[in-house]
C-alpha cells in the first residue's frame, strides 16, 4: 500500500465488456483511494461505469488490468477460495435493491454473513440484534423482506453489511428506490454510523443531496474518476 492510510486503493483499473462483436471500454485506468472513516461518492451519468467499478473495488469483479489493495492485501493476487473470504470479512454491501433473502426474518437476514465467517449463534444472534436496534428495527426482527417497508428493508440491508465490522461498506444507489423522505432518513442513518462508528464509506448515487453530505466525491467521466466540487 503506498499510502498508508488508505483502506482501499485502486490503481489503474480497466474493464471492458464484450457483446457480440462489440467491446465497450467502461473503465479506462481509473486511480482512486479511500481512507479509514471518510464518506467517498461516486456520481456519474447512468451507463458510466459506477456499479462497474464498486463491483471491482468490493472485489465481486475483476479489473481486466490494474490492482485493487484492499485493507493492505493486493486482491486480486488472491485465488477465488481467499478473495471470498476476504470479502466477507473486509467489505460489507448495500444494493439499490436490497437483496435480502425472501424465506428469511429481518434478524436472520442480518446474521448470515457472520454465519458464513462461522462463528457460535448465539453471539451472532445478539450482535444482529444489536445492529438492528442501530438501525431503529429491534421490533421488526421477525418481519421477512416482503413484511418490511423499502425504508425497512433497506435499513435491514445496512444492518447486514456491518455485522462482520467490515473496513469499508459500499452502496450502490442505497437510496436509488426510495421515496425523498425515506432517502433522507437513510442517509441520516449512513451519516450516523460514519460518525459514531467512523465507518468508512463508498458510495454510488444519483441523489445530489447524499453526494454534498460525502467528504469527498468523484464523478466517473470517460471512464476515469476525477474529484468534483460543488
Ligand atoms: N456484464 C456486462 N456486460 C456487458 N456490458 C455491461 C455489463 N455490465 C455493464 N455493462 C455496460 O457498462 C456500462 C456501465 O454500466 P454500469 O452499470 O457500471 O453503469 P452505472 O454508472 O452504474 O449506471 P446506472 O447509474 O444506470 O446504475 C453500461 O453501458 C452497461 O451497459
Ligand atoms: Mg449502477
Amino acid at each position: 500500500m503506498t499510502n498508508k492510510d488508505a483502506v482501499l486503493e485502486a490503481k489503474g483499473v480497466f474493464r471492458s465488456f464484450q457483446t457480440g462483436s462489440v467491446i465497450l471500454d467502461v473503465l479506462k485506468g481509473v486511480d482512486l483511494e479511500i481512507y479509514q472513516g471518510e464518506i467517498v461518492a461516486l456520481i456519474g451519468p447512468s451507463g458510466s461505469g459506477k456499479s462497474t467499478l464498486l463491483h471491482i473495488l468490493g472485489a465481486l469483479d475483476r479489473p481486466d488490468k490494474g490492482s485493487i489493495n484492499l485493507d493492505s492485501v493486493e486482491v486480486f493476487s488472491l485465488n477465488d477460495k481467499e478473495l471470498a473470504h476476504l470479502r466477507n470479512r473486509t467489505v460489507g454491501f448495500v444494493f439499490q435493491f436490497h437483496h435480502l433473502l425472501p424465506e428469511f426474518s429481518a434478524l436472520e437476514n442480518v446474521m448470515l454473513p457472520k454465519l458464513i465467517a462461522g462463528e457460535g449463534i448465539k453471539s451472532i444472534e445478539n450482535k444482529a440484534m444489536e445492529l438492528l436496534d442501530e438501525v431503529g428495527l429491534k421490533d421488526r426482527k421477525d418481519h421477512k423482506p416482503g413484511e418490511l417497508s423499502g425504508g425497512e428493508q433497506q435499513r435491514v440491508a445496512v444492518a447486514r453489511a456491518l455485522i462482520n465490522d467490515p473496513k469499508i461498506v459500499i452502496a450502490d444507489e442505497p437510496s436509488g428506490n426510495l421515496d425523498r423522505n425515506t432517502a433522507e432518513s437513510l442517509h441520516n442513518l449512513i451519516l450516523e454510523l460514519n460518525r459514531s462508528r467512523n465507518q468508512t464509506f463508498v458510495l454510488a448515487t444519483h441523489n445530489l443531496e447524499l453526494a454534498q453530505r460525502a467528504n469527498r466525491i468523484f464523478r466517473l467521466k470517460d471512464g476515469q474518476v476525477e474529484r468534483a466540487k460543488f
